[in-house]
């Protein structure tokens, strides 16, 4: 069975038993702080299994995309070295919001392994919790499965936790025996042995694991199951790893195609630039990007990996961006964000390398160094730091290289050092909250953090929590006007009064779904408040937002549609974004864009604001930022019928309040991504008048008309440069004339021998090109004081070259006189000494040789 046929099968058995197909949530959840990746098919279902929403339908399947690199569920370190374990895997889930719960997902999994896709009962196993007696008796009495293939395990394999808190419950896991000889098979061997494979998770989940550790009990009982795509494809293709099915093969081939080596003989390189590059992809089409922190940063290192284990194949030159298109020949038409963001993941990878590449062959030598001098096998933090701080080798990388050679690293002192540099960057950075931290004190209860700022500048709220830290206030209300930073559009600012509160509000952030406003001034807690924000400061807010939305429009229609927006900052002064676009953006694309946004500015049209489901506004073209989720109610902008947005922003009433736009800088932010920073409503006419005036000055000192101003300072500038070389010539002139006219004479030939003041060698030199024709036949000997030591300038007729005296010569004993030396040609040549003390006295001395030789010729 090919992996896109099981993928469908199992979607189709659910959907007959009543559940609705549920796409895939982005696998990088963009909104959601506190989870880096999308770990588990539950992620986007939360919100329900904690009863914050509705689910639309009690029934669903799905399948989703999953990346395991980072907190609780870390399967990083197993990648390739087994043939199991993937950082992007597909998990395959069946879901009951509150409605069947273990008989029915344990009797349905039963049944599609062995009735539909015939998996040998005599190779499988199924583990219950220790304490869930119910799931071990279902399993024995609605499922044929032999009584000793029952299992009870403990917590650690059988009660399933999403993370450090959220909801959770037992589970119930069917293994599969890979290995040749099933007589071989042992229960003890489940949990285990590598031979015995988890194919499928139940999961019942029934409480919320809390911050303080405590479990409650959720207010309805929902099941939860994951079975990985790829291992059911192993299985039902007939292999033994993973890596040997159709999801992987075509990726393992090109890469045999790009290297000598052979993926039989030396296969874990292959499994793990074939499961990166699965990631990679993935990421980026979801709207992560390689950096320096946070899922950013795991991107890179997961990057920086597989280049690494290229090189071990002698892929020396980029590559993995080469092998996106065979990911996307396998999963395009399930994932169509791959085909959609083709270019832009090809881009983002191979700049990405580039840059590697510049560094690791230097961090590899520099690697080499460290272990030649290194104590107890042991490289040291402080190595390890300088190998990730100045060559980009995150700490896994230098481990792996380590344990390739039986070499440890002290991670211990490597986070210190880590942390002392993020303490630094955060000690500069702006206000941060962290819920757990923070001390609240609760002042009434009921609904919180409703906004109401689309519609109202102020309104009278009421105090639910507040808390102190670092003399601030922090208060969440029942309602607000105050929008929190988010989506880009940074926090509103004003006041908040009431009795004995007389506050001002500097920042306004969101955590889980509270609106948190960052105050300072008079506190005295009390019920009611009034809230007022900045209404010009939001006003200039909202421009910058919508001429956001008309310039991401126009920069698709201008420059293509590989355009995506990378980063977005609507600010009060200025507007900026950042655009996946890897060539400079020319001055007349910056002009056609400002155009094409001023005319709808012109135009004049309403922005309409509507709620939708997610499919219904993808449907209509919306374009989608990352990060929604299932039963997510978009918020869609419509900006005429030119631009639509999903965008939980505050936006103008018309495109004419824009005013005017203008972009006032285009440059490059990293390989692949431009930045354009664009100004708005009275700021843009602030510029231009800015720029007028400058322009009108301008012309008064020049005298010249706007159009030809350019032609004139250039021609200016070159007349500059003319004068400039003209000035120092003149200047050699004057010295050349006077000393020609005052040299002396001996045996027919002239001596020119004079001390002169501080000259550059160069400057000397120039002088001596001239002297050559104006002196005639002798020669020139010209001293100057430098500022500490003395330089000379030694130049020698041609004709007496010709009877064996050299400038160069002259120049060596000459600088041998001021204690130091000198060289150069025949005719011209230059020395150097220690002392000016020395000029008169080597004055005397080149005299008397230069006399000699005159005389003597
Ligand atoms: N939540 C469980 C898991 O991720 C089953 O889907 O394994």
């Amino acid at each position: 069975m090919k992996s896109k046929e099981i993928r469908n099968s199992f979607i189709d058995y659910f959907k007959d038993r009543g559940h609705s197909f549920v796409r895939s949530s982005p696998s990088v959840p963009i909104d959601d702080p506190t989870l880096l990746f999308t770990n588990a098919g539950m992620n986007q279902f939360k919100p329900i299994f904690l009863d914050q929403i509705k689910a639309d339908s009690l029934r669903a399947v799905n399948s989703q995309k999953c990346i395991r690199v980072s907190g609780k569920h870390n399967d990083l370190e197993e990648v390739g070295v087994d043939t199991f374990h993937h950082t992007f895997f597909e998990m395959l889930g069946n879901w009951s919001f509150g409605d069947y719960y273990k008989k029915e997902a344990i009797s349905w999994a039963w049944e599609l392994f062995t009735d539909v896709w015939k998996l040998d009962k005599n190779r499988l196993w199924a583990t219950v919790y220790v304490e869930d007696e119910e799931a071990h008796d279902l399993w024995a009495k609605y499922t044929d499965i032999e009584p000793d293939r029952i299992l009870k395990c403990g917590k650690k394999d059988n009660f399933w936790e999403m993370g450090e808190t959220g909801p959770c419950g037992p589970c119930s896991e069917i293994h599969y025996y890979i290995g040749s000889d099933i007589d071989q098979q042992s229960q003890d061997g489940v949990n285990k042995s590598e031979e015995y494979w988890e194919l499928w998770n139940l999961v019942f989940i029934q409480n919320n694991r809390k911050k303080d550790g405590s479990l409650e009990e959720l207010p309805a009982k929902h099941v939860d199951t994951g079975a990985g795509l790829e291992r059911i494809a192993a299985v039902l293709q007939n292999k033994t790893s993973n890596y040997d099915t159709d999801l992987f093969l075509p990726i393992i081939d090109k890469i045999e195609s790009m290297t000598p080596y052979n993926y039989k003989n030396n296969p874990i390189p292959f499994r793990v630039i074939a499961d990166h590059i699965r990631m990679l992809s993935f990421s980026i089409a979801d709207g992560a990007l390689p950096s320096n922190e946070g899922r950013g940063y795991v991107l890179r290192r997961i990057l920086r990996r597989g280049s690494r284990f290229g090189r071990t194949l002698g892929l020396e030159e980029p590559f993995l961006f080469g092998l996106v298109d065979s990911v996307i020949e396998i999963m395009g038409d399930i994932y169509p964000e791959l085909i959609d963001r083709r270019p832009h993941i090809k881009k983002v990878i191979q700049a990405e390398e580039e840059s590697f590449n510049k560094t690791l062959d230097r961090g590899l030598s520099h690697f080499e160094k460290i272990i030649l001098d290194i104590d107890n096998n042991l490289i040291n933090g402080a190595d390890a730091f300088k190998l990730y701080d100045t060559y980009g080798f995150p700490l896994d990388l230098t481990q792996l290289i380590a344990r390739e050679k039986n070499i440890s690293v002290d991670e211990k002192g490597f986070n210190d050092l880590m942390k002392k540099q993020k303490e630094m960057a955060k000690a500069s950075s702006h206000f941060q909250i962290n819920d757990d931290e923070m001390d609240w004190v609760i002042y009434s209860e009921g609904e919180e953090s409703k906004f109401l700022g689309y519609k109202l500048n102020k309104c009278k709220s009421k105090l639910r929590r507040y808390a102190f830290k670092n003399d601030q206030v922090f208060l969440v209300l029942d309602q607000t006007p105050f929008y929190a930073e988010s989506g880009g559009q940074i926090a509103d600012m004003g006041l908040i009064s009431g009795k004995g509160i007389a506050l001002e509000v500097l920042d306004v952030k969101k955590t889980n779904e509270s609106i948190v406003h960052i105050c300072s001034g008079t506190f005295e807690a009390d019920g009611e408040v009034l809230c007022e924000i900045n209404e010009k400061r939001r006003e200039a807010i909202r421009k910058n937002h919508t001429a956001t939305h008309l310039m991401h429009r126009a920069l698709k229609d201008v420059l293509g549609d590989h355009v995506n927006q990378a980063g977005s900052l609507v600010h009060p002064e200025y507007l900026r974004f950042d655009l996946t676009h890897s060539d400079k953006i020319s001055k007349d694309q910056v002009l056609k864009v400002e155009n094409e946004v001023n005319k709808h500015i012109l135009l004049n049209k309403k922005l309409e604001v509507s709620i939708q489901n997610f499919d219904d506004a993808k449907k209509t073209g919306a374009e989608a930022l990352f990060g929604e989720k299932y039963g997510d109610k978009v918020r869609v902008v419509n900006a005429g019928d030119y631009s639509v947005e999903l965008c939980g922003g505050t936006h103008v009433n018309r495109t004419g309040d824009i005013g005017l736009f203008k972009i006032i800088e285009e440059s490059s932010l990293s390989s692949g991504v431009r930045r354009i920073v664009a100004l708005t409503g009275e700021a843009s006419l602030k510029e231009m008048q800015k720029n007028d005036s400058i322009l009108i000055g301008l012309q008064k000192i020049l005298n010249t008309p706007p159009d030809l101003m350019e032609d004139r300072i250039s021609g200016l500038l070159k007349e500059k440069k003319h004068l400039e070389k003209k000035i120092k010539s003149e200047d050699s002139d004057i010295n050349i004339i006077d000393l020609v006219s005052a040299a002396e004479k001996i045996n027919d030939r002239v001596l020119i021998l004079e001390k002169i003041k501080n000259t550059s060698t160069d400057a000397l030199k120039t002088i001596g090109d001239k002297m050559v024709d104006k002196m005639g036949n002798g020669v020139c000997v010209l001293i100057s004081e430098g500022e500490e030591k003395p330089n000379a300038l030694i130049v020698v007729s041609k004709s007496l070259n010709s009877s064996g005296i050299l400038a160069g010569d002259l120049a060596k004993s000459i600088g041998g006189f001021m204690g130091g030396g000198g060289g150069g040609k025949p005719h011209l040549a230059t020395a150097g000494g220690r002392d000016n003390n020395a000029i008169d006295q080597a004055i005397e001395k080149s005299r008397n040789l230069i006399t000699k030789l005159l005389k003597e010729d």
